[in-house]
C-alpha cells in the first residue's frame, strides 16, 4: 500500500521536538539519503519541523523546512503526511498532537514511551480504526529493533516470558559504579551529559522509564492493554558501591531489569535492581547498552543487545519507522489489533518467589545475629549465605545474607521485623536475585 499524498513523490514529514532524538532523525534523513532511497519506493523528506526556541543552534540546517511554533500545527500541515512526535512527555502538546494527526489522517511516528504507557491502547484503536500507523521503535529499548522483531519474526510463537535492560541510562550507571567505585550520584551527570537521560532523571533512576518500555513489551508479548499501573516499580537510588562488592564477592551483578511473565494469576511485571549470575548474557551487557530476551515456545531463548539511548540510535529506530510506512507496511500497533488486546490483571502483590540478598548495617554486639536469624525462622526463610567480613565490637558493620527460594511477601515481613530491631541500624537493603541463563 503506498502512501497517497498530493505531490505523489515523497513521504513528507513533519518533526515535532529538535532535541537529542529530533536533530537525529533530520541528520539521518540528510546523511543516509542514499541508502533510504534505495530500500523506499518514495523519497522521505521533512518538509516541517517544531521546538519551543526557534532560535537556539541545533548544529543542522533546518532553513528549508517550515517552522511551526505550536507542534500541534504539523497534524494541520498540507505538506505533512507523517507526524514524528519526539517532543516527550504523557500528556500536554505531545498528546494533543497525536491525536489530532489520527484526526486529520496522518501516520504517526513516536518514540514516547510515557505516553503509550498511559495512552497507548487507547491511541492504537483510534490509528486502526483509521487504517493509520502508530509506530513507536524507538519508545522501547532504543536502537534494537525489538518491536519488529516481536510483531514480525517472533509472531508465530506463544511467549511465556520478556525480561531485559530497559534503561540505557541506569545501565550506564551501574557499570559506570562497578568499574569505577563510585557513588550513585557522582555518575548520574554523566550520563544527562551523554544524552541518555529523560527530561526528568528521575524517570530513569526510579525505574518509571524501564516501566514504561516494560507495559509496551508486555502488551505486544501477550496481545493485552498496556497495564503500567500493575507493575511493582523500584530503581537504582539505593543501589551502593557497597552492594556492588558484595554482588561481585557472591557471583553475581546488579542490573536494573523489567521482567514480565504470565502466570496462573495474571501478570507479574516487576522493575527493579536485580542480581543476576555474572557468566549470564544479561550480566554482559554493561554501559548504555540493552537487551531483551524472549522466549517463545517453538522459537527458544532469543535474545536482542544494542544501544538502549543516545542520538544515533534512537533516530535509527524512528527512520525505520518512516521506511515501513514508505514501504506501504502498516502493523498494528500491538501486534494483535487493538479490538482484541485483552484485560489480563495483574498478578497479585508479592507473589514473586525466588532468592533474595539482604544487607544490613548492624551493631557488633553479641546475639544480633541469632535475633535477625530468628526473624528468618520464624518467617520460613531459608538462608544460602551469610557474609560478616569484619569484627568490630560496637561499632556498625555491614551483614549480608542470602536465601533459598522465598516470596517477595516473606522478604516484606521479615524486612518489617528486622526495622524494630534496634541494633539494625538501616533499612535493610534487598534485592532479588534472579536465576537467569
Ligand atoms: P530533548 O529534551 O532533547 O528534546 C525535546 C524537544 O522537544 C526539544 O527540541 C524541545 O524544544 C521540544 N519541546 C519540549 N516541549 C515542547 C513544547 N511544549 N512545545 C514544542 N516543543 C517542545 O528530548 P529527547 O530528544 O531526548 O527525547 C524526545 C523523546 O524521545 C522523549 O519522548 C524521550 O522519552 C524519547 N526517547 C529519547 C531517547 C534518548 O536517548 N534521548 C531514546 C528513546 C526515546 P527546545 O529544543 O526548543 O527546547
Ligand atoms: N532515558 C532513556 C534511557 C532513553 O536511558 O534508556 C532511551 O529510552
Amino acid at each position: 500500500m503506498a502512501v497517497e499524498n498530493a505531490s505523489g513523490r515523497a513521504l513528507r514529514v513533519g518533526i515535532a521536538g529538535l532535541g537529542t532524538v529530533g536533530v537525529g532523525v533530520v541528520r539521518l534523513l540528510e546523511e543516509n539519503r542514499d541508502i533510504l532511497l534505495q530500500h523506499c519506493p518514495w523519497p522521505i523528506e521533512v518538509t516541517a519541523v517544531s521546538a519551543r526556541d526557534r532560535r537556539k543552534n541545533r548544529d543542522v540546517d533546518l532553513s528549508k523546512y517550515d517552522w511551526c511554533d505550536d507542534p500541534v500545527a504539523l497534524a494541520d500541515h498540507p505538506k505533512v503526511d507523517v507526524v514524528v512526535e519526539v517532543i516527550g512527555g504523557a500528556s500536554g502538546p505531545a498528546k494533543a498532537l497525536i491525536e489530532k494527526a489520527i484526526a486529520n489522517k496522518k501516520h504517526v511516528v513516536t518514540a514516547n514511551k510515557a505516553l503509550l504507557s498511559a495512552h497507548g491502547t487507547a491511541l492504537a484503536r483510534s490509528a486502526e480504526q483509521a487504517g493509520l500507523a502508530l509506530a513507536y521503535e524507538a519508545a522501547v529499548a532504543g536502537g534494537i529493533p525489538i518491536i519488529k522483531s516481536m510483531r514480525e519474526g517472533l509472531a508465530a510463537n506463544r511467549i511465556e516470558h520478556v525480561y531485559g535492560i530497559l534503561n540505557g541510562t541506569c545501565n550506564y550507571i551501574l557499570t559506570q559504579m562497578r568499574e569505577t567505585g563510585r557513588e550513585f550520584a557522582d555518575v548520574l551527570g554523566e550520563a544527562q551529559q551523554l544524552g541518555y537521560a529523560e527530561a526528568d532523571p528521575s524517570f530513569d533512576v526510579d525505574g518509571i522509564d524501564a516501566a514504561h518500555k516494560l507495559s509496551i513489551l508486555t502488551a505486544v508479548a501477550f496481545g493485552c492493554e498496556v497495564d503500567f499501573a500493575g507493575i511493582r516499580i523500584s530503581g537504582i537510588r539505593n543501589v551502593s558501591a557497597m552492594d556492588i562488592e558484595y554482588a561481585t564477592e557472591l557471583g553475581y551483578r546488579i542490573k536494573l531489569l523489567g521482567l514480565s511473565r504470565l502466570t496462573e494469576r495474571g501478570i507479574e511485571q516487576r522493575v527493579h535492581a536485580c542480581m543476576v549470575p555474572q557468566n549470564a548474557l544479561i550480566a554482559k551487557v554493561d554501559g548504555v547498552y540493552n537487551a531483551v530476551v524472549t522466549q517463545g515456545n517453538f522459537v527458544g531463548q532469543n535474545v536482542a543487545i544494542g544501544r538502549g539511548a543516545g542520538q544515533g540510535p534512537t533516530a535509527s529506530a524512528v527512520v525505520s519507522d518512516l521506511m515501513d510506512i514508505a514501504r506501504g507496511r502498516i502493523l498494528p500497533a500491538f501486534s494483535a489489533p487493538a479490538e482484541t488486546l485483552k484485560k489480563i490483571p495483574a498478578a497479585p502483590e508479592g507473589s514473586h518467589v525466588g532468592p533474595f540478598y539482604l544487607r544490613m548495617m548492624v551493631v557488633d554486639r553479641p546475639g544480633v545475629i541469632a535475633e535477625v536469624a530468628a526473624i528468618m525462622r520464624d518467617e520460613n526463610v531459608s538462608l544460602e549465605s551469610m557474609i560478616q567480613r569484619s569484627r568490630s565490637p560496637g561499632d556498625r558493620v555491614p551483614v549480608v545474607f542470602t536465601t533459598h527460594e522465598t516470596s517477595q511477601a516473606q522478604v516484606t515481613r521479615v524486612v518489617e521485623k528486622l526495622g524494630k530491631v534496634s541494633a539494625v541500624v538501616e533499612p535493610p537493603h534487598v534485592m532479588s536475585i534472579e536465576q537467569l541463563s
